[in-house]
């Protein structure tokens, strides 16, 4: 049976309430990248009229990423860089970015905020939008990283006849790079006492 903490208002949180709390925080923390995985679940058979469902989309450019030699990290952002098609519809990118911020480098953190918008030049102008709206980023020392995700991984990745590896082959990538946080405030919570 599990044992629960018995305050009422936060504020009147002891040591020993969070001597309880804590490791069971940390194992829910630890089932973090088993929840990812689900979520980008959530994209299976959502179509949109493209001509593979998001959640292929996802795959493939991972995939693609991986068979170019990228390492953990990077193949963990190409796999989750449209994660945020669910609750995001309008700010996409910059939900994944959220997720990935505590495990990823800042120029990869940077690549995936901004690969909405660079991905845009090749299709805002047939929605009625402006693709050269990334040339405000142009000067940023990221840009480049971000042109070549997109160039190289998240536009091709639209291919229907394309051979893209199943999560299985992912699953245990995200488990590595999603283990330990290089940056959050709530670190503590799974580091020993
Ligand atoms: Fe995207
Ligand atoms: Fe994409």
């Amino acid at each position: 049976m599990m044992t629960l903490a018995t305050f009422k208002r936060m504020q009147d949180s002891t040591q020993e309430d969070w001597g309880i709390i804590k490791p069971q925080a940390a194992e829910y923390f630890s089932k973090l990248p088993g929840r990812v995985i689900a979520h980008l679940s959530l994209l299976q058979g959502e179509f949109s009229g493209f001509p593979i469902d998001r959640y292929q989309h996802c795959l493939q450019t991972a995939t693609l990423a991986l068979k170019d030699g990228r390492d953990d990290e990077y193949v963990v952002c190409a796999l989750l860089h449209d994660i945020g098609d669910t609750l995001g519809s309008y700010n996409h990118p910059e939900i994944a970015a959220a997720i990935l911020k505590p495990f990823v480098s800042e120029a990869n953190l940077w690549m995936i905020e901004h690969h909405g918008i660079v991905q845009g030049h090749n299709f805002f102008h047939h929605i009625g939008m402006d693709r050269n709206m990334r040339e405000q980023l142009k000067e940023h020392p990221h840009y480049q990283r971000t042109l070549e995700f997109v160039d190289l991984y998240d536009d091709p990745a639209f291919d229907a006849s394309s051979q893209t590896w199943s999560i299985d082959v992912f699953e245990p990538i995200v488990r590595r790079v999603m283990n330990t946080p290089k940056r959050s405030i709530y670190k503590t919570i799974t580091e020993a006492v």
